[in-house]
């Protein structure tokens, strides 16, 4: 049995980071563990993931639930926003963290138009995640108003995250990405909108872009546990996205991301300094070159030697 790992980080300083044998067995996560783990007030950690290499390094770190986010839109594929990413695109990505996860808990997010149209077309293009990803859930934007689809999918026996607040497949409709929730009205549809996810019976419910205020009312009201990014402190566990906390977008972070690293510096580091050697002639040395067996030497240098021989 394989041994978590506990990270501890001295926060906020990029200071060092320990990976310890805390001497817990590491069990398969699932929808069960995720309802133990809110009802023990045991905070839930969710990291994004996109590809093989990525889910590795999630998984062993022991995070609980690993999200192929539809933000691979932007982090992976260079989208302006998530709208155009597809279905197949998504199931390439998934099939490649689901090769890289052990011990997670593995989401999948459906894409905008992928459970749209009717509810026999979302059926299906979960059962793809499912069946053609490997994935143990689908995540769904939208509360009140896709509770019904929500409980289609759930009949077909597959696990559903919900997601509310500012959902950022509706981004045209919410006119860019806007924090939810800051009137009395919306604040009455979110409680609406999680009360109704909870009731269709989903796995997890994502709180995106609230008040933190509103997000301690909905955690406290909804037996299901709730996902925050961007909905302060008091959500039984927290998201992130990969790309986010390690510098790999490109763009000024939002106010709840925290950077744990900085890949982009050292990647540029070392493709500078793979450029420098190649340039100055460093990059391979001998031993870092294959060679000719003995005999096959000696054997190529007598052809050689006889080849000039004869030239003269
Ligand atoms: O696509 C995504 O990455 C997400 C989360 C960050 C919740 O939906």
């Amino acid at each position: 049995m394989e041994r978590a790992l506990s990270a501890t980080m001295r926060r906020g300083t990029g200071g060092n980071v320990s990976l310890t044998p805390i001497g817990e067995p590491r069990h398969k996560i699932t929808v069960a563990t995720l309802l133990e783990k809110k009802l023990h007030h045991e905070p839930i950690t969710c990291l994004t993931a996109y590809d093989y290499a990525s889910a590795r390094l999630v998984d062993d770190a022991a995070i609980d639930i690993i999200l192929v986010g539809d933000s691979l839109a932007m982090t992976m594929l260079g989208y302006e926003n998530t709208l155009s990413v597809t279905v197949d695109e998504m199931l390439h990505h998934t099939r490649a963290v689901r090769r890289g996860v052990k011990h997670a808990f593995l989401i999948a997010d459906m894409p905008y138009g992928s459970y749209h149209v009717g509810v026999h077309e979302a059926v299906r293009n979960a059962t793809r995640f499912m069946k053609e990803g490997g994935a143990e859930a689908v995540k769904i934007e939208g509360g009140e108003k896709r509770a019904d689809l929500i409980r289609r999918v759930i009949d077909a026996e597959i696990p559903v995250a919900g997601h509310i607040g500012l959902t950022p497949q509706s981004v045209n409709v919410m006119g860019g990405y806007k924090v939810q929730g800051k009137s009395l009205g919306d604040i009455e549809q979110l409680m609406r909108d999680a009360t109704a996810l909870d009731r269709a019976g989903v796995a997890c419910i994502y709180l995106e872009g609230i008040p933190r205020e509103v997000a301690a009312m909905i955690t406290e009201e909804v037996r299901t546990p709730t996902i925050g990014i961007g909905a302060g402190p008091d959500c039984d566990g927290q998201v992130l996205v990969f790309h986010d906390i390690l510098n790999l977008t490109f763009a000024q972070p939002a106010k709840f991301v925290r950077r744990y690293g900085d890949a982009a510096a050292t990647i540029t580091e070392a493709v500078q300094a793979f450029r420098a050697d190649v340039m100055s002639h460093q990059y391979p040395a001998d031993s870092e070159s294959y060679h000719l067996p003995k005999e096959t030497q000696a054997a190529l240098e007598t052809v050689l030697e006889r080849k000039q021989a004869m030239r003269k």
